[in-house]
């Protein structure tokens, strides 16, 4: 059977009190919305709906930016959460399948529970209804449950409560239905009468008076966790660390003090990587089996090889390749370049689009000066070479392999292989110079002091 997810993310988040749309507000490196985006491809769907309303252009940017396979609704004005996945009646006119509703605010929904939720619609249930138990039920609308304990209906916080109805079981929003069946409902659902909005939750009563099976699957409450807030942002956020953290752990990365490392949706680590304290994980980097990642890094947009070192204090930005066993010391940032296996940049440097080829030595303090204030340059240091301390190399340069650039050198034309490179003026020595000149000072102070 096939799956489509439609995803809401038309509401504008008014409690977040932000000029960005809600969904657009990071959370583990990645748009909130990315998160939802997330659970909905883990369940392999033929295709997903994003519906946007507030701010469109800005969400539906975003959305196709994390994946360009989305189809886009737009919802125009927010008239409720039925109104919402109306919208979407156009991008799946000829889907014939099983559709989940997800929403871009919530993140953590696990895709085994859709999986137990697809699982019920198969048994014969036609909606099938997300639920989860809480000691605070707030504005969650309830689940109302027959004699016979079937879900007979929702009943949102504003709406009277029937007899019976204590607000064990809270409605999280998610939703699974025939996608045939979840139209002709939603054809049916009347405006409610204050808001005037119309209301997912109402296919339930609905599908029931026409006979057909309803069923509730139950998650843990941390999975319905929604961001409402930039308080609720935070938690939401502190949820996805402990979590994370725990399956890196789980996956065999050994983490000296995990409180203090922070992750991206997306961070993917071998078996026996290594990370110190406080190293933070920007979106977008793989870190190979066997590496050590020292402690107060900060990775974005990179790749860590097999056996690599990084850091303590080394700041690695997009496009850094750090091949097998090379290793990066402390202080050095390093951006859209690729240090080759077993190269060494072990103090103090700043390495910008160049690439240094295998075990090259790059000294203390070297600056590779790729950006000329209008234009950038690449540069290459050869196989092997050794590039002296404090050396800036004035793209674009290159050092040929088995080159030797002396100590606070200014290279500013090629060297070819095996070369010395000596880019400095030249060393005077004046003997016994020194001891007089200092001698000459002294005697002017004592002279200053006696007058
Ligand atoms: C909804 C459910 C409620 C459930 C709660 C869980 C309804 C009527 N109620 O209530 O039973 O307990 O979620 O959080 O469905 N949205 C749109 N367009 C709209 C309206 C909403 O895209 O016109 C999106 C919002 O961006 C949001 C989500 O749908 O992400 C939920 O909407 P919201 O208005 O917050 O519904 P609740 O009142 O929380
Ligand atoms: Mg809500």
């Amino acid at each position: 059977m096939s799956i489509a997810v439609i995803l809401l993310a038309a509401g504008q988040g008014t409690r977040m009190n932000s000029d960005h749309p809600k969904v657009l507000h990071p959370l583990g490196g990645v748009p909130l919305l990315a998160h939802a985006m997330a659970t909905a491809r883990a369940i392999e769907p033929e295709r997903i709906v994003v519906v946007t309303g507030h701010e469109a252009a800005r969400v539906d940017a975003a959305a196709r930016a994390i994946d360009d396979t989305v189809l886009l609704a737009r919802q125009p004005e927010q008239r409720g959460t039925g109104h919402a996945v109306l919208q979407t009646r156009e991008a799946l006119a000829d889907f014939d399948g099983d559709v989940v509703v997800l929403y871009g605010d919530t993140p953590f929904i696990r895709p085994e529970t859709l999986r137990k939720m697809l699982a019920a619609r198969r048994d014969g249930a036609s909606v099938v209804v997300l639920g989860f138990e809480t000691a605070d039920p707030g504005r969650y609308g309830r689940l109302a449950f027959g004699p016979d304990g079937t879900l007979e209906a929702i009943i949102e916080a504003e709406e009277p409560a029937p007899r019976g109805i204590g607000g064990a079981v809270c409605n999280s929003g998610v939703v699974v239905a025939d996608c045939r069946t979840l139209f002709e409902l939603l054809a049916e659902v009347e405006p409610e009468r204050t808001k005037g909005e119309y209301y997912l939750t109402a296919i339930v009563g609905l599908a029931r008076a026409r006979g057909l099976a309803t069923a509730a699957i139950l998650c843990p409450e941390e999975e319905t966790q929604g961001v409402n807030s930039r308080k609720d942002l935070a938690e939401a956020e502190a949820t996805f660390q402990r979590a994370a953290r725990l399956a890196a752990m789980a996956n065999g990365a050994t983490l000296v003090d995990p409180a203090t490392v922070w992750f991206a949706l997306d961070t993917a680590l071998g078996r026996d990587v290594t990370i110190g304290p406080n190293v933070w994980f920007g979106p977008e980097v793989t870190v190979e089996s066997g590496a050590t990642i020292h402690g107060f890094c900060f990775f974005e947009g990179c790749h860590i090889s097999q056996g690599a070192q990084v850091g303590p204090f080394a700041r690695m930005r997009p496009g850094a390749e750090i091949a097998e066993n090379a290793k990066v010391g402390n202080f050095v940032e390093i951006k859209n370049s690729i240090i080759e296996a077993g190269a060494k940049i072990n103090h103090f440097s700043y390495i910008g689009d160049a690439d240094v080829g295998t075990k090259a030595n790059v000294g203390a303090g070297t600056i590779v000066c790729n950006y000329d204030g209008v234009f950038k340059h690449r540069s290459r240091i050869g196989a092997r070479a050794f590039i002296g301390s404090n050396s800036a190399l004035v793209a674009p340069v290159e050092i040929g392999d088995d080159a030797l650039v002396a100590a606070g050198s200014v290279i500013t034309e090629d060297v070819p292989g095996a070369a010395l490179a000596l880019g400095r003026g030249r060393q005077v020595v004046k003997p016994g110079l020194g001891l007089r000149l200092m001698e000459r000072l002294r005697a002017l102070k004592a002279a200053k002091a006696g007058e």
